[in-house]
């Protein structure tokens, strides 16, 4: 396959092509899904909790990112590969600018922030300076404290409201992508067909341009609590390529998620 890009994942979203992404923190499973033909491969900072055992994302470093980010880079062909900015590297325009130079220097294409109207003059920052954004809004886990725990956003009418200006606002800064995470399935169509972005869900319902899961949950590893969203898709696969082949078969397809995944 041809390389992913930007222009390319527009384009899917156009055509209603669904985009496949996936987390991602070493060169083994970073050959192994490009060659499953994954579009983004994400290096997460969910690597605090199913890498490093943390019981949050907030210990995780930019150094911490970085390492796994230039792992992945180095497996990686094809896929567009995301590095999250980590808890506290994008307080202001310029810190998050120094952070995302030193994740694109290691091999990311784009870089992932939490936030809405608060990040609009960064993500413009980082834009005007060449890094491509993926914003990310709903369940925010670096804000877990402020949120009280990891929790369905956007259900009353007001919340699904401002849901949608944050994604108006962080597509009209620049943002090129956006995770949808944790929200009601019809807002989560409701905000993609406000925007011209693609957006990408994790628990947003079907009618996202795209799906994204943690590679632990989907090989059924993780021995935490298990998300609604989460399908292990190991089950019935007698390989670890076969069940990344059938999560990419099944978003295409819209068969993931079902409802019985979404709120
Ligand atoms: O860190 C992560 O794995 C993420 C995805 C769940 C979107 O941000
Ligand atoms: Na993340």
């Amino acid at each position: 396959r041809k390389a992913v890009s930007i222009p390319g994942l527009a384009a899917m979203r156009e055509q209603g092509e669904k985009i496949t992404m996936l987390t991602c923190y070493d060169a083994s499973f970073a050959a192994l899904m490009d060659r499953c033909g994954v579009e983004m491969l994400l290096i997460g900072d969910s690597l605090g909790m199913v890498c490093q055992g943390h019981t949050s994302t907030l210990p995780v470093t930019v150094a911490d990112i970085a390492y796994h980010t230039a792992s992945v880079a180095r497996g990686n062909q094809k896929a567009l590969v995301v590095a999250d900015m980590p808890f506290g590297s994008y307080a202001t325009p310029e810190s998050a600018f120094n952070h995302a130079v030193q994740l694109i220097q290691a091999g990311a294409h784009m870089v992932k922030l939490e936030g809405g109207h608060w990040l609009a003059p960064t993500i413009q920052f980082l834009t005007e300076r060449a890094i491509p954004v993926c914003a990310h809004l709903g369940l925010t886990p670096q804000s877990v404290h402020q949120l009280g725990g990891y929790k369905v956003q956007g259900k009353t009418t007001a919340a699904a409201d401002l849901l949608k200006a944050e994604a108006l606002a962080v597509q009209a800064a620049g943002a090129s992508i956006l995770v949808l995470e944790a929200i009601p399935a019809a807002l989560g169509k409701e905000v993609t067909e406000a925007l011209r972005i693609p957006t990408i869900g994790i628990g947003a319902g079907v009618d996202c341009s795209g799906q994204v899961l943690v590679m632990h949950d989907l090989l059924g590893v993780f021995p935490g609590r298990k998300a609604r969203f989460v399908k292990n898709f190991m089950d019935g696969q007698s390989s670890i390529d076969a069940a990344v082949s059938a999560y990419v078969a099944a978003v295409k397809d819209q068969s993931f998620p079902a409802p019985e995944h979404c709120f």
